[in-house]
């Protein structure tokens, strides 16, 4: 995901860093944007409880994540650090992949310090603060959680070096971003991305047009994805302990030779291998997308 180049956000950010951070510079947010930020968290909480998984309502509370304000990032990392070891650092929007990598790699995770306007609530291409921090923050306070990320990052420099960073993205965007996890109480959210939009989180779990599959890394790391609307295929994990198990803990190295032979699987496949919990009708994407699909 590149953004645009350091010199594009100088003219408005001109004390951004080689590494595109910038101060948050909390004293500057507006009420409206404290109210976006309210708005949106209660109407998530309205939903979450029953839907998000545990370690996500846990993160929320250990954090001491406010309701009501934009979090200053000072005061959460007070905490974040003493649970694992991060930090949350403030960029003016995307950041060139390499940028990406070496923050996470480092334990920094990068979070844009604009905030969604109020008419644009439930969609927005580019990921702001309160997808970033609500969103993923909370399980970077778990500890196994938090080691798969640094490890990603990692992983991602060396993804780079086997020009397989393609099929490493997906492994983000079918984990970090959109992930269900299957616990004893039932399928629940864990992805960033679904877990910051109220349609995604009632549409993950309740729809039928949607695949639900077992996570299968291989399989995974060849299937497009999309960007524009609610995903056709979520992939489900057991626990953290086998996300870190079957990623952070392998080596990629002899999959990183093989993937260039292979062909891409679409967002949509349900192949006979893979252990599906439901199989979609793909109703929605058919029918109400909101655009054609564009998947990576
Ligand atoms: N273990 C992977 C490698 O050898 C890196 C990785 C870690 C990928 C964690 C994803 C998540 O390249
Ligand atoms: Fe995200």
């Amino acid at each position: 995901m590149e953004g645009p180049s350091i010199d594009e956000y100088r003219p408005e950010h001109p004390d951004i860093r080689a590494d595109f951070i910038i101060p948050q510079a909390w004293e500057n947010y507006t009420d409206v944007e404290h109210g976006v930020w309210k708005t949106l968290y209660e109407r998530q909480m309205d939903l979450l409880p029953g839907r998000a998984c545990n370690e996500f309502l846990d993160g929320l509370k250990a954090l001491k994540m406010p309701e009501d304000k934009i979090p200053n990032f000072d005061e959460m990392n007070e905490h974040l650090m003493k649970l694992t070891g991060w930090q949350v650092v403030a960029v003016p929007g995307l950041v060139p992949d390499s940028i990406f990598f070496e923050h996470l790699a480092n334990r920094r995770f990068v979070s844009g310090n604009f905030i969604r306007k109020p008419d644009q609530l439930d969609y927005l291409q580019e990921p702001d603060i309160f997808h970033d921090v609500f969103g993923h923050v909370p399980l970077l306070a778990n500890p196994i959680f938090a080691d798969y990320m640094e490890a990603y990052g990692k992983g991602g420099l060396r993804a780079m070096e086997h020009h397989c960073l393609q099929n490493l993205s997906r492994l983000y965007w079918y984990t970090v971003e959109f992930g269900l996890i299957k616990t004893p109480e039932g399928m629940r959210i864990y992805g960033a991305g679904i877990l910051s939009s109220k349609g995604e989180s009632i549409f993950s779990l309740d729809s039928d047009s949607p695949n639900r599959i077992h996570f299968d890394l291989p399989r995974l790391m060849r299937t497009k994805y999309r960007i524009d609307d609610y995903q056709q295929t979520y992939w489900v994990i057991d626990s953290f302990e086998e996300l870190f198990a079957e990623t952070a803990a392998k080596d990629f190295g002899p999959i990183y030779e093989e993937l260039p032979d292979l062909g891409s699987y679409e967002p949509w496949d349900v192949l006979a291998k893979d252990k599906v919990y439901t199989q979609g009708t793909q109703e929605y994407a058919k029918s109400k997308g909101r655009m054609p699909v564009h998947a990576a």
